[in-house]
C-alpha cells in the first residue's frame, strides 16, 4: 500500500511525527496541519485548533482527496481546562468534519486518544455534556459539573480523551457512509508532551506505570499501531480504541485484584 494522500494534525512532534515519517517511508503523500512547521520536507498547513475560523479556513488548504487523516495534535490538561477541552475534543473534531467531505468509502480515521480514556464509562455523563457542546463557551458550561474542584484541568484532559473515544465509535462507518474509524490510546510515551505530564499528574501516577511496563512507550511504537489501523490488514476493524501502553493498564489491574482478593 503506497501512494495514499494522508493528512496528519500535530505532526511535527512525538508521536505525530513519527507518524509522518512511517507513511512517508510507505511512499505515501503527507500534509501535516499543526500551529508549528514540521522540521521535515513536507507541507504544513499552519492552524491553531483552539480557533475554530482557523480550523475552517485551513480546510481550504487541504488536498482535495484524503485518504487517510490521523488525528495526533494533542496538549496536556496543564495548559488549562479551555485548551484541553478545546484541541483534544471541539477543534480535533470540527477539523475532522471538515475533511472527511474530501474523504471517501475506503478512506479512514484514526485519532490518538489515551490510556486515561478508556475508563469512559465511568464518565459517560460528562461525555454527553462534552459531545454536546458545539463551542468552546458552551462545554465550558455543559462540563463545569464534572470537573471537580481544584482538578479542574487534569480531569478536562481526561473527560476530553475519553470523549474521543466515544465519539470515534458512534460516528464510525456514520461521518462518511462505510469509513472506518479508530482510536490508539498511548500510555506514557516519551515526547516532549511527557514533561507536561508529570508536571501535572506527578511522577505517583506515571512511575508505577513505567515500573509495571518496564519503561515508557516510544512514539515510533505508537506510530506502528496507527499505521496499521489506517491499513487495509485493518479492514474490518472500525469504531475501536487500540491500547499501546506495553501492558502498564493490566499491572495497575493486577495490584488492583491482587489487593482486593487477599482481603
Ligand atoms: N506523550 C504521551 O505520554 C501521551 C500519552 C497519551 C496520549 N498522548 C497523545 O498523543 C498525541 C500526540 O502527543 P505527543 O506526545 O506526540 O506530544 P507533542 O507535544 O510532541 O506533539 C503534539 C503536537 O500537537 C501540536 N499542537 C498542540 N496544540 C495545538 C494547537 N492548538 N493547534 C495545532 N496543533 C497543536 C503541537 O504543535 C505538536 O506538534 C496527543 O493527542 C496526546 O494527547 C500522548
Amino acid at each position: 500500500m503506497s501512494g495514499r494522500t494522508v493528512v496528519i494534525t500535530g505532526g511535527a512532534s512525538g508521536i505525530g511525527d513519527k507518524v509522518v515519517e512511517r507513511f512517508l517511508d510507505d511512499g505515501d503523500r503527507v500534509v501535516v496541519v499543526d500551529r508549528n512547521p514540521s522540521p521535515r520536507d513536507v507541507p504544513t498547513v499552519i492552524v491553531d485548533l483552539m480557533d475554530p475560523a482557523a480550523i475552517d479556513a485551513a480546510v481550504n488548504e487541504l488536498p482535495e482527496t484524503i485518504d487517510v487523516l490521523v488525528n495526533a495534535a494533542g496538549i496536556s490538561g496543564k495548559s488549562g481546562v479551555d485548551a484541553a477541552l478545546a484541541v483534544n475534543f471541539l477543534g480535533m473534531r470540527r477539523f475532522a468534519e471538515h475533511a472527511v467531505k474530501r474523504m471517501r468509502m475506503e478512506s479512514n480515521v484514526v485519532t490518538i486518544a489515551s490510556t486515561v480514556g478508556f475508563e469512559w464509562r465511568k464518565r459517560i455523563e460528562g461525555v454527553k455534556a462534552l459531545l454536546r457542546s458545539q463551542t468552546l463557551e458552551e462545554a465550558r458550561v455543559n462540563v463545569a459539573p464534572f470537573l471537580p474542584e481544584g482538578q479542574e484541568s487534569f480531569e478536562a484532559y481526561n473527560l476530553a480523551k475519553a470523549t474521543v473515544i466515544v465519539w470515534t465509535m458512534i460516528s464510525s462507518r456514520q461521518l462518511v457512509q462505510g469509513m472506518r474509524m479508530n482510536t490508539v490510546s498511548p500510555g506514557p510515551t516519551e515526547t516532549p508532551l511527557l514533561q507536561d505530564f508529570y508536571d501535572s499528574i506527578g511522577e505517583d501516577q506515571l512511575d508505577p506505570l513505567k515500573e509495571f511496563a518496564g519503561r515508557h512507550g516510544r512514539p515510533e511504537e505508537i506510530a506502528a499501531a496507527i499505521s496499521f489501523l489506517a491499513s487495509d490488514e485493518a479492514s474490518w476493524i472500525s469504531g475501536e480504541d487500540l491500547v499501546v501502553d506495553g501492558g502498564a493498564e493490566g499491572g495497575l489491574l493486577r495490584q488492583k485484584l491482587e489487593a482486593e482478593l487477599a482481603g
